[in-house]
């Protein structure tokens, strides 16, 4: 990691912050100092149990080959502020790749990818399986999903993340949005993805900067990891607001109805499409999966959200 580029690039007080996080957060993992802070996804007994079980009861396997059978959902849309040139305008949304605990290393989900059309693809954080440790894995795995997208792909950081992934992402082609936005023209019209970092564990975001000198009509795309930034989105006047982190559940009862949500916000918004006054969200099931390398009744999803806007 090269600390002045960062430096040069991000804030001082949020690098301070970050960072300290991040060797905090790994320390604890490695027994040598406590954590006051309690995130199920950092409480390692819970997978170490319900693995056991599963394989005792003969379900593991089953889970397993779960987490490979996507589900290609089409998400039409509808605004009354977006800019006409974006009419049917396709943002592929991964999120929560989790990309080096994928079963197959990935190839059912690249297979399914070099297939698909859209105009610009949004990865909603969560790179790697734990949040902590070796990461060489998601560097190498990264670089081979980048080859899978054809078209510009932004991506913001999870509670899963180090800082550190942003450098080599960027080399790769990702462009990485950390508490940073760009904005996208086409024609004489534009829009804004807004891309914040993660709040659910690093409480790291800035929405005065990403919002700073918008228009409250300008059509913006938040992308935030989990979907507890709601309430601030909408009363900063987000159109649409991507996210993850909740993995939908992930082991689920029949019906898709998680027993865990892993978030802060109410239910309604850990799952699938919402709105919230005016704005309109969707919390992705997730690519991958994390804590244990199971799925049930929740299938790892990959989303096209299609554009409209209220014209005719
Ligand atoms: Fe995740």
């Amino acid at each position: 990691m090269n600390l002045d580029r960062l430096l040069k690039r991000f804030p001082k007080d949020y690098l301070e912050k970050r960072l300290s996080l991040q060797v905090d957060h790994s320390a604890y993992r490695l027994g040598s100092k406590k954590f006051l802070s309690i995130y199920i996804e950092n409480i390692e007994w819970i997978f170490v149990v319900l693995k056991w079980l599963l394989k005792l009861s003969g379900l593991y396997s089953l889970g397993q080959r779960n987490t490979i059978h996507y589900r290609i959902t089409q998400n039409h849309l509808k605004f009354d502020n977006l800019p006409k040139s974006f009419e049917g305008y396709r943002i592929l949304h991964l999120s929560d790749i989790h990309i080096d605990g994928i079963l197959d290393k990935g190839k059912n989900l690249y297979s399914i990818l070099d297939d698909l059309e859209y105009d610009l693809c949004v990865i909603t954080g969560d790179y790697r399986y734990h949040t902590h440790g070796e990461y060489d894995l998601v560097i190498e795995g990264m670089k081979e999903l980048r080859s899978h997208l054809n078209k510009d792909t932004f991506c913001i950081l999870g509670n899963h993340d180090f800082i550190e992934f942003v450098e080599p992402f960027e080399e790769f082609g990702f462009k990485c949005l950390i508490n940073e936005r760009i904005k996208i023209n086409k024609n004489n019209d534009s829009i804004y993805f807004l891309g914040s970092d993660d709040m659910h564990f690093y409480e790291s975001q800035n929405f005065s900067k990403l919002f700073e000198g918008l228009e409250s009509n300008d059509f913006k795309v938040m992308l935030l990891h989990s979907p507890e930034g709601y309430k601030q989105a909408e009363s900063d006047n987000v159109s649409l607001y991507l996210c993850g982190h909740t993995h939908g559940g992930q082991i689920c009862l029949p019906g898709e109805l998680p027993i865990i949500s892993n978030s802060s916000a109410p239910k309604k918004f850990n799952k699938s499409a919402w709105t919230y006054g005016k704005m309109q969200g969707y919390t992705s099931n997730g690519v991958g999966s994390s804590g244990l390398d199971v799925r049930f009744f929740c299938p790892p999803e990959i989303i096209i959200h299609h554009l409209h806007g209220n014209f005719y």
